[in-house]
């Protein structure tokens, strides 16, 4: 019997499942993409539940039949403006006989590190271990086994509001779904995205998404830094439809057909045609009109992103360059316009999976949704392999999760 892993990606514009069918030796068979439109959320947070559920129901149930599979519990991503990152550090004495660090010294300075003060509304997502440090050794990936008298980790610790995560939740628990893990979106998407050699010379990665753009740094193997900016393809559509005087779904698809977030020569010579409102007429506008009016807001969402990227003190170390993901990048033109930003190389970040419906999944929309099933395939991992440490410390979280739902 094959174990099946399940992605579920709540997005403001579409929900996105993808189903890992886990075979011998790990391998990984893609068996279901699919992506259904969502409605009830806002920017990545759930404003309408009943919404929402329907949603998610349906979305799970079309994968559920691409699959041929029955779907019991899913990997989730969480996301929106309300997610904050912080580093913290802990330090701790090497308990055991022979100076000889285990794993119980690494769950107790991972606890000293997370130890920071957070408002009562704010709750702990994730606490991603960067590096350890023991005695002055810095750069330890993992310090079980090795001899020591102080053990020292840098944490990356993102933080979520927690009626936000709670509404997640519920609405998947409504669905008739079992919550295995929430996952940061961005980490998600970084696992289909992004190589080891970027992730170690630093990479900045942009997951522009229909309703925010999630930007996350990695240097060195790890996460430095995680933010949102919160405008997405959605504004650009939205400032179509308002520029051209043109309904949404027709600006929509205006965008997708004929928009690009830099200038071209022949741009002054092209005409597109634009559909009246309310059975007004259609007219005929240049090509630059349009770019005039999507140029500007492609520029503030990367800008924005930029800032974020500065904020994390790590701008001078995109050695790996700025890898862009989300529907939104495929946006002509979005590449050229972030390297000028950032400049540094930018490619497009497609998922790549090795076996099954590897042409469906081939589409920076669905990078978090295989993200997940990568992330849920690692985590398997995590029961049986060295790093029970780590598994413990997911477990608890979730344990912690289910504590503030009131279900434990
Ligand atoms: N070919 C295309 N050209 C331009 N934009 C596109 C294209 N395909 C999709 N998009 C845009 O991508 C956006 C949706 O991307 P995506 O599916 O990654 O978002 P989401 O996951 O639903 O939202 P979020 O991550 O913000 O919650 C929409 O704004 C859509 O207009
Ligand atoms: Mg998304």
């Amino acid at each position: 019997m094959p174990n099946y892993i399940t992605g579920l990606d709540i997005g403001t514009t579409k929900i996105g499942v993808v189903i890992g069918e886990v075979g011998e030796d790990d391998e990984l068979r893609i068996v279901a993409v699919t992506s259904t439109p969502s409605e009830g959320l806002r920017r990545g947070v759930v404003i309408n539940l009943e919404k929402t559920v329907q949603s998610i129901a349906r979305a799970v149930a079309e994968a559920e039949q691409m699959a041929g599979v029955q779907v019991d519990s899913v990997y989730a991503g969480i996301a929106g403006d309300h997610i904050r990152s912080i580093n913290g550090r802990g330090v701790v004495a090497v308990a055991g006989p022979n100076n000889e660090i285990t794993e119980d010294d690494v769950r107790r300075v991972i606890d000293a590190a997370r130890a920071v003060a957070l408002p009562i509304d704010r709750e702990i997502i994730h606490i991603l271990p960067q590096e350890f440090i023991v005695d002055d050794q810095r750069g330890i990936k993992d310090p079980v086994g090795m001899a020591g008298v102080r053990l020292e980790a840098e944490v990356h610790i993102v933080t979520g509001a927690v009626t936000s995560a709670q509404n997640i939740y519920r609405s998947i628990e409504r669905a008739g779904l079992r919550v295995r893990d929430l996952v940061l979106e961005p980490l998600a998407s970084s696992l289909a995205v992004l190589t080891e050699d970027e992730k170690e010379l630093g990479v900045v990665l942009i997951d522009l998404g229909g309703g925010t753009t999630d930007v996350a740094v990695f240097y060195q193997g790890c996460i430095r830094h995680t933010g949102v900016v919160g405008l997405g393809g959605r504004n650009v559509t939205n400032d179509i439809a308002i520029g051209l005087r043109t309904p949404v779904d027709q600006a929509e698809d205006i965008k997708i057909r004929y928009g690009c977030a830099v200038h071209r020569p022949e741009d002054d010579k092209e005409t597109i045609e634009v559909p009246g409102i309310g059975g007004r007429a259609s007219r005929r506008v240049s090509k630059a009109l349009l770019v005039d009016i999507i140029q500007p807001r492609m520029e503030e969402i990367l800008r924005l992103a930029y800032e974020e990227v500065k904020r994390s003190g790590f701008a001078s170390l995109m050695n790996g360059g700025v890898v862009m993901t989300g529907g939104g990048s495929l946006l002509s033109g979005t590449l050229e316009l972030a390297e000028d930003i950032f400049g540094v190389p930018v490619r497009l970040g497609i998922p790549q999976p090795l076996h099954g419906l590897r042409e469906e999944a081939r589409n920076p929309m669905h990078a978090t949704g295989v993200g997940l099933v990568l992330y849920g395939l690692q985590q398997g991992d995590a029961e049986v392999g060295h790093h029970g440490g780590e598994a413990g410390l997911f477990d608890m979280i979730l344990e912690k999760m289910r504590r503030w739902l009131g279900l434990a």
